[in-house]
C-alpha cells in the first residue's frame, strides 16, 4: 500500500548541484531529478517519450536534460524543447513531470494527483535553517517495507535492546516509561519523559553530563516525515517546563519514502544545539549513523522473514500505542485516497 497524495522526501537539496541529475525510484515509479543551470529542480518520469531510454542516462546542459540516445531535450516541466534534425515538435513529445518543492534543504516530491499538490502543506523543519542548530544528513537504502521503518521510529521502546551501546541506556527504563500518544488531524505525537535517568553514552560524550538527567523523547509523525526531539538536562533544571537551551538537544528528521513494496529510501538528518561551529559533533553524527544502521539491520531481517511468511499474524503490546495510532492514520488516509479515486471514475 502506498499513499500517493502526500509530500515525500525525494532527496537533499545540497546533493543536487546545478547541472546534476540522479535517477531514483519512488512508489515503484522511476523518476529523474535534475537541477538546471538556473537552479530550478525538475522531477520527470525517467523514460524518454521517444524510445524509452532512461533520461537519467543523459545529461543536463543549461536549462535542459538531454536524452543520451537520440538527443531529445526536456525542460523542468517535462516539455520536449528540441528534437535534433527537425523543426516541428509533436504535441505528444513530453514526459510526465512531478510537482517538486525545495524547502529548508529538502527536496519534496508529490507522486499523486498534481491538482492536489499544495506547497503550503510541505512539512516544516526549521532546525535546518536555524543558526541555533547545527545539522548533517544522510540517505540510507533500506531493504524493507516503508511501514516497518515508520513503526520503528514511532516506538522507541526498542532503544534499550537494539541501541543499548549508543542512545539506548537501560531497557527496563524504556519499558517502564509512560508513553502518551495522541492524534490530531494528520499528526500523531508520542511523548515520553524519563526524569532522573542515567544519560546514555552518546549524551555523555556530546554534552559531558556528570550525573543523572531529566530526559525526553518527543516524536511527531506527519506524512511523510517523522521528527524526533530527544535530549536531556541536569535533573531539576527545567527540562519539562520548556527550559532546555542549557541542556543537550537532538532533533532528528526522518523522511520515509517508499521505493518499492519491500525497499525504502531513508533520508535522515540530525541536528544538535551543541558544537555549532563544527556542525554536528562528529561523535554524535557517527553514533547516530551507527544507530540507524542497527535499525536498518533489524528492518531487513524482519522483511526477509515477513516475505517468507505471507499472511503471518502479529500481536500487539502496550508500547505499540504510538505506531498503532500512526498506522490507523495511514489507513484512513489510504481510504480517503481510494474513495476519491472511485469518485473520479
Ligand atoms: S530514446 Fe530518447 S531520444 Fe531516442
Ligand atoms: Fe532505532
Amino acid at each position: 500500500m502506498f499513499l500517493r497524495n502526500v509530500w515525500y522526501v525525494a532527496g537533499w537539496a545540497a546533493d543536487l548541484a546545478p547541472g546534476q541529475h540522479v535517477g531514483r525510484k519512488f512508489l515503484n515509479e522511476s523518476v529523474v531529478l535534475f537541477r538546471n543551470a538556473s537552479g530550478t529542480v525538475g522531477a520527470l518520469e525517467d523514460r524518454c517519450c521517444h524510445r524509452g531510454m532512461p533520461l537519467s542516462e543523459g545529461q543536463v546542459e543549461g536549462d535542459i536534460l538531454r536524452c543520451c540516445y537520440h538527443g531529445l531535450e526536456f525542460d523542468t516541466s517535462g516539455a520536449c524543447t528540441r528534437i535534433p534534425g527537425q523543426d516541428r515538435i509533436p504535441s505528444q513529445a513530453f514526459v510526465r513531470s512531478y510537482p517538486i518543492v525545495e524547502k529548508q534543504a529538502v527536496l519534496w516530491i508529490w507522486m499523486g494527483d498534481p491538482a492536489l499538490a499544495d506547497p503550503a502543506r510541505v512539512p516544516d523543519h526549521p532546525q535546518h535553517v536555524d543558526p541555533k542548530w547545527g545539522w548533517r544528513s544522510d540517505h540510507f537504502p533500506v531493504n524493507g517495507n516503508w511501514e516497518l521503518l515508520v513503526e520503528n521510529l514511532m516506538d522507541l521502546s526498542h532503544l534499550g535492546y537494539v541501541h543499548a551501546k549508543t542512545i539506548g541506556g537501560n531497557a527496563n527504563m524504556h519499558f517502564r516509561t509512560k508513553t502518551d500518544a495522541k492524534r490530531e488531524g494528520d499528526t500523531v505525537t508520542v511523548t515520553r519523559h524519563m526524569p532522573n535517568s542515567v544519560p546514555p553514552p552518546t549524551y555523555v560524550d556530546a554534552a559531558g553530563f556528570k550525573g543523572n538527567i531529566d530526559r525526553w523523547q518527543e516524536i511527531e509523525f506527519t506524512p511523510m516525515v517523522i521528527r524526533i526531539h530527544t535530549g536531556g538536562c541536569d535533573v531539576g533544571t527545567g527540562a519539562y517546563e520548556g527550559k532546555r537551551e542549557h541542556g543537550f538537544s537532538m532533533m532528528g528528521f526522518h523522511g520515509v519514502t517508499p521505493e518499492t513494496e519491500t525497499t525504502t529510501h531513508y533520508f535522515w538528518s540530525i541536528a544538535t544545539n551543541v558544537g555549532l561551529d563544527r556542525g554536528v559533533p562528529q561523535i554524535v553524527f557517527d553514533q547516530t549513523a551507527f544507530t540507524f544502521k542497527e535499525d536498518q539491520a533489524v528492518l531487513e531481517a524482519q522483511q526477509k522473514r515477513i516475505s517468507e511468511t505471507p499472511g503471518g499474524k502479529f500481536i500487539d503490546i502496550a508500547s505499540d500505542i504510538g505506531s498503532n495510532l500512526t498506522k490507523r492514520l495511514l489507513r484512513s488516509l489510504a481510504e480517503t485516497e481510494s474513495q476519491s479515486v472511485l469518485a473520479a471514475e
